[in-house]
């Protein structure tokens, strides 16, 4: 039995998967996130233990009992700060915070950081996070002694080591990311030294084991290894077969991401693509990400007053966009605009904007992001034939639908099933206890693929035209 557990930004889930990689249980506790101030985005580590206590307990003893292989995903890029005693100096500052924007923009004026991370310093980052920190909370930079991702938190928890793995460690703006180790260099440009890193190990090699407290009260035997496991979108590519070159999927979770495997290290920081490390060893990806997906859809189901289930369940099939656009940025926008100060906008509205009209411009809205994403990986020679869907978001055929006519591109949904970064994790799991490789990351049986609507191009080409218009018209005005 493999355990994958998954930090996500709205809630941790856990799935338990058997040597067949059937998933057997499953079990999951919702996260909040606090907003203090305007473009700040935070977690209380303890609430991600109190989540990990909820979901391990919440699975079933026997199958707790019969664990060899746990996996960990999660969120990206946050700054969980230590001091000497791994006591927690203060809340996470998540990967969608933009207040380091300025010190961003100051790392990114060092040519160092896009020559040696082969990516953008984003506000969302971890480095530009710590150099905010010490300017603004000095008492508390004096005392880091630590700075571990979210995931990497809930492993010291459970083995009481310090590690981390390449595909998180290539988004904090310190590991060189075509040598997978930590640039001394640029710790240095922070303030930081390789002793307040985390060892680094590869996804699918064994980071530690369970520590004797987490076995005696969970039922986990003690040999259980602790993969090192992937940041979340490294994990939904492992969970959905995405590991090689011309393989790519769309995720639809808090944030939406376009992932495509790469075999060999192709940084373009230009065109605000990401880069990083893939879970395996000796694999790098690309990725174009929109900070707000599901976010979006959940931020104006609130507004409306309804579950967001509901909102998407009544629009029916696909049809042309109406007037009304949605522009996603609620919290500013990495690829391709990397703009922590940009805001979102409902633009074209008239009397016939209902409920559902609003629904799906925010729907046409995150697709037209997407389009963007798809349109900053070919920049850098990366096509995308088809695409694989994950997250909460693929839930809704009319998102799926729309995202396929978008870009052009056939969309294709797994059976019924939860293929994202829990389930990654336990393949990464399995990986380390058994020394399986790649082979065993297979796609998942399709249950339906979503075809471009040739009858809708038109329109929706129209509509994209009409988005970059906006895009570009807000800059000015936010
Ligand atoms: C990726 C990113 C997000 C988070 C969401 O760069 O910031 O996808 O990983 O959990």
């Amino acid at each position: 039995m493999f355990l994958g557990l998954d930090l996500g930004t709205s809630g941790l889930k856990g799935v338990l998967v058997d040597d067949d990689q059937r998933v057997v249980a499953g079990a999951t506790a919702p996260l909040t996130v606090s907003r203090p101030h305007d473009g700040w985005s935070e977690q209380s580590p303890a609430d991600w233990i109190a989540a990990a206590e909820a979901v391990i307990g919440g699975l079933p003893a026997a199958a707790r009992a019969a664990v060899r292989g746990i996996g960990l995903s999660g969120q990206m890029h946050g700054a969980t700060l230590l001091d000497g005693a791994d006591n927690v100096l203060r809340p996470c500052i998540l990967w969608n915070d933009t207040r380091a924007h300025a010190a961003a923009a100051g790392l990114d004026a060092d040519p160092r950081f896009r020559t040696v991370t082969g990516n953008i310093v984003f506000p969302g980052f971890t480095a530009p996070k710590l150099v905010w920190v010490g300017q603004h909370e000095p008492g508390i930079f004096a005392r880091v002694a630590k700075v571990l991702l979210p995931k990497d938190y809930l492993r010291l928890w459970l083995t009481g080591e310090h590690v981390s793995e390449m595909s998180d460690a290539a988004g904090t703006s310190w590991l060189d990311t075509g040598a997978r180790k930590w640039s001394e260099e640029l710790l240095a440009a922070t303030g930081m030294t390789p002793d307040t890193m985390p060892r680094l190990v590869e996804g699918s090699d064994i980071s530690g084991r369970v520590r004797p407290e987490i076995s005696a009260r969970f039922g986990i035997p003690a040999s259980a290894v602790v993969a090192g496991g992937a940041g979340d979108n490294a994990a939904a590519a492992i969970g959905v077969g995405v590991v090689s070159a011309g393989q790519a999927f769309v995720s639809l979770g808090t944030s939406g991401v376009l992932f495509a495997a790469n075999d060999g290290y192709r940084p373009d920081p230009d065109v605000a693509v990401h880069t990083f490390c893939h879970a395996l060893p000796g694999r790098w990806h690309q990725m174009g990400v929109v900070l707000a997906a599901t976010d979006a859809l959940n931020w104006f189901a609130r507004l409306a007053g309804a579950e967001t289930g509901t909102l998407t369940a009544t629009l029916g099939s696909l049809r042309a966009p109406g007037k009304t656009r949605f522009l996603p940025y609620l919290g500013g926008e990495r690829t391709p605009l990397n703009d922590a100060a940009i805001r979102g906008a409902f633009i074209g509205l008239e009397h016939a904007t209902d409920r559902d009209a609003a629904t799906r411009a925010v729907l046409e809205g995150v697709a037209y992001a997407i389009r963007d994403c798809r349109d900053a990986l070919a920049a850098t020679g990366t096509r995308i034939d088809r695409l694989i869907a994950a997250g909460g978001g693929s839930r809704s055929d009319y998102w799926l639908a729309a995202i396929a006519t978008a870009l052009g591109t056939p969309v294709s949904v797994p059976v019924a099933g939860d293929f994202g970064g829990a389930f990654g994790a336990a393949r990464l799991g399995l990986m380390a206890a058994t020394g399986a490789g790649a082979v065993i990351a297979t796609t998942p049986a399709i249950a339906r693929t979503f075809e471009p609507d040739a009858t809708l191009t038109a329109a929706f080409d129209d509509g994209f035209a009409r988005y970059r218009a906006a895009q570009t018209a807000i800059k000015s005005l936010t």
